[in-house]
């Protein structure tokens, strides 16, 4: 989403527009490279066909069948931007019960609200590497929207998936892996919906970097480029899981995907989404992602958000009244509005918020307990908007044990950390203490103090930051605090002293533009911000022990310090949210062991990642980003290529070691080299087809309308003119490949997420995890899959399936931990039966064990059905 504060659309649209001012040099024209083809795939199937879903459909059902056009098609969009109290109002059907619904960001607390929690980002999430974690943080999440009676949690976020280091938003999801998303990002949909508050996943889908990623007058949006193979292992593989949990949502980005926005890319809502995955929710757009009507309802949006046209805040719309008057003129379907009707209905019954959920009582676009009701208005009624529910609760305990959990060690010289309580410690860097104006600028807009998370729509207000300083004080630590990021040369260092040194590097949403880094890291690239890195090597030349504290949206490059002498350890504390403080004391003071991993990999130089996943600067024309690499970002490209990083994806110190032993493999479901036969679809419900009659558009008399309000009503002679087309010999001039013909669904299809025999668990692997250190720590134990190596397909090294974190381990004790493959796990994408195959059922895969991607110590595999720990690891 990208609306920030009222009014500011307009200086989004120029921001957009300077931005390709400052960009890279121009380049000739481009169009979409070929081969690359946005297929049609219509009609969109109807909803409601498998069997979890079919209570709520048969309720939704009931309603839809008494609802008038105008009814319907109020429900659709929203009501306009800034007009309402959330960031997303949808119209009512009050008749039928249907209140507005209420839809706000973010994916890491409530944006622009009171009283709630600033949590950790994904990034830390996926950082802890544990499931537990991602879950209660998520249920924690879900109490909060429901609090402030939110409807829709516009998240979690995994997309984008990290394919660009530089890329603004990574940050806001899991990491640059798509299991790790995937577990994050279900995690969170199962934490978030237990609360009965709808999950959107996002955003729907290879929307990989920031800049050009809107549509606008001037220029089409980004087009990302991919193959079907690639789109299924990796971008699409988080959103699999997530509607395999039952997400009530799913909002489509604002790029094109070979070519196709995505708004209105029919091969991938109608076909990937609806059909292959089995989604049964709603799809929304992002906010004023939407370039058109007919075609987008065509292609299977089902949602238009805020619910404007082209030009925002002119009371113009692409649906609303435009949708009735499509409809009346026979351009779409009535079965079609049928379906996105019963879609959002059926969302709303399945989480429960029927009964007893509560009314928003907060406003998004003003801090004031009165405010004006219809900000977008211009004149309008006033009245109380803020009403300060406190919605916290406990929840501190779980955002402080996100990010403490999240701290990955990454060096850690002869046991420099933990820290004594009475070592003297100096500290350096603006990052250790938080901005003394904590909220003041908007959407966290700047890189002041302490970093707790990115800018943009994913963030939220802190109530409160414990900042590290804090944390010092509050142990009641020997510290002086330099709060510069120049290294004072009044400094004088005593022997013995320890100097921790506190840099970051932000990134963030394309409306807002920090320190010349429109969103995406455009102008500071890897590097740490504020001449971080002089400032570590400044502090290496005077004290003999540096500790490094790395806030970051992503990785940085380090080779200018870290192999200075002086610089004996380094911790990444990620992005803490408002618990930054104290978190990191238990760390640094050895309560707690660390136990973050990875959840990226750190290259020794940019180069290292490869060039295509380099940002795309302005080209005259749709700029294009051709995922040419294919499967290969990350450690899968580190690993194909042998490029040794400076540190791998899923590379985590402790305070003490572990050992893996004793592995043991069974198999559960016997593989077979293509998936047996997909269920096919239940019953959905059924409508009349006719369209109805104009009067139920028409405007009702002595309606007292909101000035620029989107109304899904029409005049009397417009509605009218519109049922007159629908017999005329005018008819709308349909895509190619367009039908009305339902189809019986994919191969790969069958339930939610995909074919169910996809999840059936192939093999079990269960490890012993022993503490053979001194302290007590947690492991995380994380499982690789290396693909048979005589199969003529072409597969990553290794890649990661599976991961499962220890419980606090004694120094002696052990766990044994349980981790498992699924038939997909093992399986290609064959784009020419379209269905995942396993390419050697008998074959040897080896099932990698290991504490990160390039220290697997154990082997088991699949034909052997044994385990061995004495085998040279594939990386
Ligand atoms: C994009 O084009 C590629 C190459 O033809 C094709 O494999 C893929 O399925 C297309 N993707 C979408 C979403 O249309
Ligand atoms: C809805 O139900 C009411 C009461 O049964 C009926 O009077 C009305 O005509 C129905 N409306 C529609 C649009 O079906
Ligand atoms: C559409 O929603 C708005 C806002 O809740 C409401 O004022 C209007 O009456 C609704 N229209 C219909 C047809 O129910
Ligand atoms: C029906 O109305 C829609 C919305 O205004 C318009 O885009 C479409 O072209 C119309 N269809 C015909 C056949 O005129
Ligand atoms: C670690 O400690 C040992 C023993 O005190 C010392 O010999 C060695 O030089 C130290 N290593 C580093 C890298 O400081
Ligand atoms: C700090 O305390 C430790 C014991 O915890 C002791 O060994 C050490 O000498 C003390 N150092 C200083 C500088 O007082
Ligand atoms: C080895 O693992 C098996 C379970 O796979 C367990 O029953 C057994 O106790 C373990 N042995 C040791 C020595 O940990
Ligand atoms: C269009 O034609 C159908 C029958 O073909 C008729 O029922 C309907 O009333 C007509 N609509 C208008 C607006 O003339």
């Amino acid at each position: 989403m990208a609306t920030s504060t009222p009014y500011s659309h307009f200086s989004l649209i120029l921001l957009s527009i300077s931005s390709c001012v400052s960009g890279a040099s121009i380049h000739r024209r481009l169009a979409v490279p070929d081969g690359y083809v946005a297929a049609p795939y219509y009609p969109t199937p109807h909803g409601g066909w498998t069997a979890d879903w079919s209570e709520s459909y048969r309720k939704a059902s009931l309603l839809v069948s008494n609802m008038t056009l105008a009814e319907k098609t109020n429900i659709t969009a929203g009501t306009g931007i800034y007009m309402g109290r959330c960031v997303g109002n949808t119209g009512s059907a009050l008749r039928v019960g249907f209140p507005q619904m209420c839809l706000q960001d973010g994916p890491l607390g409530i944006r622009n609200s009171d009283h709630n929690t600033a949590f950790p980002a994904g990034i830390t999430v996926g950082a802890t590497f544990d499931k537990d974690l991602m879950r209660r943080r998520g249920e924690a999440l879900g109490e909060e929207f429901r609090g402030k009676g939110i409807n829709v949690y516009l998240g979690p976020s995994v997309g984008p998936l990290g394919r660009k280091p530089r890329g603004g938003r990574n940050w806001e999801g899991f990491g640059a892996d798509p299991v790790l998303q995937a577990f994050g990002g279900a995690l969170t949909v199962e934490g978030v919906q237990s609360k009965g508050v709808i999950a959107a996943i996002k955003h729907f889908i290879a929307n990989e970097q920031e800049m050009f990623r809107m549509y606008n007058p001037f220029q089409a949006g980004i087009s990302s480029n991919l193959d079907d193979r690639t789109l299924h292992e990796l971008y699409l593989w988080p959103f699999a899981e997530g509607v395999r949990s039952g997400v009530g949502s799913v909002m489509i980005s604002y790029n094109a995907v070979n070519g196709s926005a995505c708004s209105q890319n029919s091969y991938l809502i109608n076909n990937v989404l609806k059909d292959e995955l089995g989604f049964q929710g709603f799809v929304v757009s992002d906010w004023l992602a939407q370039i058109s009507g007919v075609s987008s309802a065509l292609a299977g949006l089902d949602m238009s958000m805020p619910g404007d046209g082209a030009v925002p805040l002119f009371g113009d719309s692409y649906w609303m009244y435009e949708l009735s008057r499509s409809v009346l003129n026979g351009s779409v379907p009535v079965d079609r509005l049928n379906d996105m009707t019963t879609r959002v209905l059926a969302a709303w019954f399945q989480m429960g918020q029927d009964s007893n959920y509560p009314s928003p009582n907060f406003d998004t676009n003003t801090q004031d307990e009165t405010g004006l009701l219809y900000p977008g208005a211009l004149f309008s009624p006033k009245g109380v908007v803020n009403e300060f529910v406190n919605v916290q609760a406990n929840h501190a305990d779980v955002a402080k044990e996100v990010a403490r959990d999240a701290i990955t060690l990454l060096k850690n010289i002869n046991n420099t950390l933990p820290l004594k309580l009475n070592s003297t410690l100096k500290v350096f860097g603006t990052d250790a203490e938080k901005n003394s104006d904590l909220n003041s600028c908007s959407d966290q807009g700047c890189d002041k103090g302490t970093l707790g998370m990115g800018w943009g729509s994913g963030s939220a207000r802190y109530p409160y930051m414990d900042s590290p300083i804090d944390g010092l004080k509050a142990r009641g630590a020997n510290y002086k605090f330099y709060d510069t990021n120049l290294f004072p040369i009044t400094d004088k260092a005593s022997p013995g002293d320890v100097a921790l040194v506190f840099i970051n590097a932000d990134s963030g949403e394309n409306y807002i533009t920090v320190e010349a880094n429109a969103g995406d890291r455009n102008i500071v690239g890897l590097k740490a911000w504020h001449n971080g890195d002089d400032l570590v090597k400044a502090a290496a030349k005077k004290y003999d022990t540096v500790v490094v504290i790395v806030h970051t949206v992503g990785p940085i490059l380090m080779e200018e310090w870290i192999d200075l002498p002086s610089v004996k350890a380094v911790l990444f504390a990620h992005l803490p949210g408002q618990e930054a403080g104290d978190s990191l004391m238990q760390v640094l003071y050895g309560d707690v062991a660390p136990s973050g991993h990875l959840p990226y990999t750190i290259a020794k130089q940019e180069s290292d990642y490869g060039e295509s996943v380099e940002l795309v600067g302005f080209q005259l024309g749709q700029p294009q980003d051709t995922f040419s690499e294919g499967l290969y970002i990350d450690y899968r490209h580190f690993n194909k290529e042998g490029i040794t990083p400076r540190f791998a994806f899923g590379h985590g110190l402790s305070y003490t070691s572990f050992s893996f032993s004793n592995a043991s493999i069974s198999s559960v479901t016997p593989l077979t080299a293509v998936p047996p036969t997909r269920p096919a679809k239940g019953e959905v419900p059924s409508y009349s087809t006719a369209i109805p009659p104009a009067s139920e558009a028409y405007w009702p008399e002595k309606f007292d309308r909101i000035w620029r309000y989107l109304y899904s009503w029409l005049d009397k002679s417009d509605a009218d003119k519109a049922a007159a087309k629908a017999n005329s010999t005018d008819k709308y001039p349909y895509p190619e490949g367009y039908s009305t013909v339902q189809k019986a669904g994919p191969a790969a299809g069958g339930a939610q997420g995909g074919n169910p025999a996809l999840f059936d668990t192939a093999y079990t692997i269960s490890v012993t995890v022993s503490n053979t250190g001194k302290v007590a720590g947690k492991a995380v134990a994380q499982l690789y899959v290396q693909f048979p190596t005589d199969i003529s397909i072409d597969t990553p090294v290794i890649q990661l399936r599976d991961f499962e974190k220890t419980r606090e381990l004694a120094p002696g004790e052990s766990q044994v931990v349980k981790m498992r493959v699924t038939r997909k796990d093992l399986s290609v994408w064959d784009t020419v039966s379209q269905n995942w195959i396993v390419p050697n059922v008998g074959g040897d895969y080896g099932l990698w064990i290991g504490e990160a991607s390039d220290k697997l110590g154990l082997r088991c595999g699949t034909s052997t059905g044994r385990c061995a720990d004495d085998v040279k690891s594939p990386v």
